[in-house]
């Protein structure tokens, strides 16, 4: 089916910096599949993945692949030595030392970090992120779905920010 343009789509500010997403030690291809989409449409630089334990990815309709790049690691460890010179690692995760997404501010170069779909982030894992970030809820969301939330917030607050900038009113 050809893919339909809405001529009054909101397309994201992609603001000062860049960001990229990826999860930790994936057991599920679909996932990866739903977060790569919802980075594309959300203005995302770049998806990862590291450790994966999935075999085969599932076909990507919309071919994101053509828009978003894909890094792959075997080890965090590689993982951590290519970050981004000044980037900020966040851990995406429900965990006691975590913020609230609410009080967040997110870093103009920031790289997200997700956890596996049985077992989360890993306590040596969440000790390497420079923040932390939790989602509102007492259990787990599905991982794509908490990524994506996470996008979201980050192109709200920065339409919100522009908004606020350039309103007459300065508010
Ligand atoms: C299904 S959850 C992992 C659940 C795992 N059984 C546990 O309790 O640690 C998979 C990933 O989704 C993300 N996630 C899900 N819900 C979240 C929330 N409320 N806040 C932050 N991250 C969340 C985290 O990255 C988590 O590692």
């Amino acid at each position: 089916m050809a893919k339909k343009f809405y001529p009054n789509a909101l397309l994201p500010q992609h603001g000062r910096g860049y960001f990229g997403i990826g999860i930790y030690a994936s057991k599920v291809s679909a996932n990866i599949g739903t977060l790569w989409r919802s980075a594309d449409l959300m203005g995302a630089d770049f998806m990862f993945i590291i450790c994966r334990r999935y075999q085969t990815m599932r076909t990507d309709k919309l071919k994101n692949w053509k828009h978003i790049p894909l890094f792959e690691y075997e080890k965090f460890e590689q993982f951590r030595a290519s970050l981004p010179k000044d980037s900020r690692l966040v851990g995406i995760e429900l965990d006691e030392r975590s913020t609230p997404i609410m009080n967040y501010c997110h870093p103009e170069r920031a790289v997200y970090l997700l956890g596996a779909e049985d077992v989360g982030l890993p306590p040596e894992v969440l000790d390497c992120c420079n923040d932390v970030v939790q989602l509102p809820g007492r259990f787990s969301l599905n991982v794509s779905v908490a990524g994506s939330i996470v996008l979201y917030d980050r192109v709200l607050k920065l339409a919100q920010r522009h908004l606020a900038a350039t309103s007459p009113s300065g508010r």
